[in-house]
């Protein structure tokens, strides 16, 4: 019999810790709803103390969600402790993650405690949480770089004083696979009541090493591990969930644990995920990247034609890519239409939203002949940005003029607020000429820190997806858009990214100083 591998979903909590990620409520429901239709174990909703906002958006995960647990993320503090409480009283299924430091340079330096000043705290902080919960998590943060007997001695004291999980985070992802795993399975053979309690990883990205150290730390013992959709996260990211549930289970060999994730959710759940985030997902990445199982020489073509294992590992189908790309045109039904995207993984909460979808690919089959799987996924992504998004502006028109030897130049016209408002600019190029036409009725202040551009599909007809991130004092957002006229799309991400900066609140990052 194997054991259970507990997945723990961070996507809405470290991931939005990722610059640009912040979630609005509303996104934060619908990324849930997909974790949960994915049977991943413990979502991790949030840090509520960080602002009002913050708190309703895990207070109404908990209340939406009814299959999967949800967390709240807590400091080792009452009133961080009290705030997570709250926002999960109606939630099916509640668990408070508390978490202190344990390494002498985050003690020394960023709490000024001492380690049984630190350990004092920690006891209490579980003691707490437990008031409010039987289901509490307790991290050791910066684990991977503390000394052991502490960590030993103050995860005694924890499972002691009520925490069921014990989280032992990499949290500056200093680790390698052979010397973390190690780790994990000392601290397993070395605390006394360690049998009270799930042992968990946490492993950021900061070297590469997240998925190859929290597989090393499930090889040792550890039976949860917190990841999160397309490694999203912290700086480098974290551990990316579809990486670490099809190699436990493509490597059943290896791993001696199960997890009871729905596989074939994880390609949508990708695509949602990075819609929302505007985090574009690379080709090349493992799984969910766009090249991931597309064989290019004609010699693994060829291989993989007479025996598809010659060089698959995995089915494409099971991760969530669609067996056939079956396409579709101006001539596809409604019916047709919602039949391929439910095979995809989307159903439609309203007639209405449906409708509203179908109108948009009858748009887009109008540019384009051939319309696949991809745009599908890309029409519903870009709903779901409008839906998610409060959207105070809205592009009603642009025209660009672009011509050998002349200075592009661009009229739009935006909804602002009720009100439609016009501008136009000249610019180095037409996206620069489009962008700064926007900037003529929006002086949002704000600065460009990236834009880029990827082809959602191939062919010179493709949709061109365009992620922007916008800087203004020192809140950062990314905005996403999709069109077949890549000035448009980047009209679009610009307005989505614009929304966000006017529309979201400054908040509190969880592993700040004060403690
Ligand atoms: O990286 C980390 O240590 C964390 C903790 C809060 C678990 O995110
Ligand atoms: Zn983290």
């Amino acid at each position: 019999m194997s054991d259970k591998l507990i997945i723990f979903d961070t996507t809405l909590r470290d991931g939005e810790q990722s610059p640009g990620a912040s979630m609005t409520r509303a996104a934060k429901v619908r990324i849930a709803k997909a974790l949960e239709k994915m049977r991943v174990d413990v979502i991790e909703a949030g840090f509520p103390i960080a602002s009002q906002g913050d708190f309703e958006a895990v207070q109404a995960v908990a209340r939406t969600i009814k299959d999967s647990t949800v967390c709240g993320l807590a400091r080792a503090l009452d009133k961080d402790i009290d705030r997570v409480g709250e926002a999960l009283k109606d939630a099916n299924s509640s668990r408070i993650h508390t978490f202190i430091a344990t390494s002498p340079i985050h003690m020394e330096h960023k709490l000024r405690m001492s380690p049984d000043k630190v350990l004092e705290q920690a006891v209490y902080a579980v003691k707490r949480a437990r008031k409010y919960t039987d289901n509490v998590e307790f991290s050791a943060e910066d684990a991977g770089r503390s000394e052991m007997d502490f960590l030993c001695r103050i995860i005694e004291a924890a499972i002691s004083a009520g925490a069921t999980t014990i989280n032992i985070p990499d949290t500056v992802g200093y680790n390698v696979p052979d010397q973390f795993g190690a780790k994990v399975r000392e601290i397993i053979e070395r605390v006394p009541n360690a049998d009270k309690a799930v042992f968990s990883v946490h492993c950021h990205n900061d070297l590469g090493l997240a998925v190859a150290n929290s597989l090393s730390a499930v090889i040792n013992g550890a039976r949860q591990v917190e990841c999160t959709i397309n490694g999203l996260g912290e700086r480098a990211g974290n551990a990316s969930l579809e990486e670490i549930v099809m190699a436990v289970r493509t490597r059943s060999d290896v791993f001696s644990c199960v997890s009871d994730i729905d596989t074939t959710q994880i390609v949508p759940t990708s695509r949602l995920v990075s819609g929302i985030t505007g985090f574009a997902v690379q080709p090349n990445k493992a799984i969910v990247g766009a090249n991931a199982f597309a064989h290019e020489s004609g010699i693994h073509q060829d291989g993989v034609l007479k025996s598809r294992e010659t060089y698959e590992i995995m089915r494409a189908e099971d991760v969530g890519w669609s067996a056939n790309r079956m396409v579709m045109g101006k001539h596809s039904g409604r019916n047709a239409f919602r039949s391929r995207l439910q095979e995809l993984g989307t159903t439609f909460e309203s007639e209405e939203e449906l409708n509203e979808a179908f109108s948009r690919f009858k748009d887009l089959a109008d540019k384009k002949h051939e319309i696949f799987d991809e745009d599908l996924q890309s029409l519903v992504t870009e709903a779901n940005l409008e839906s998610t998004v409060n959207e105070s502006i809205k592009l009603v028109a642009l025209k660009v003029c672009s011509e050998t030897g002349e200075t592009p130049h661009a009229d739009i016209t935006l909804w602002v607020e009720g009100e439609e408002k016009s501008g136009c600019s000249s610019g180095g190029g037409p996206v620069d000429a489009a962008l700064k036409a926007i900037d003529s009725i929006i002086d949002s202040g704000s600065e460009l820190l990236l834009y880029s551009v990827n082809n959602i599909t191939s062919g010179t007809d493709s949709q061109g997806e365009v992620t922007v991130r916008l800087e203004k004092a020192g809140r950062i957002v990314n905005g996403q858009g999709a069109d077949t006229d890549i000035v448009i799309a980047s009209a679009k991400a610009y307005i989505n990214a614009l929304n966000k900066l006017l529309t979201t609140a400054p908040r509190a990052h969880p592993q700040g100083g004060d403690v």
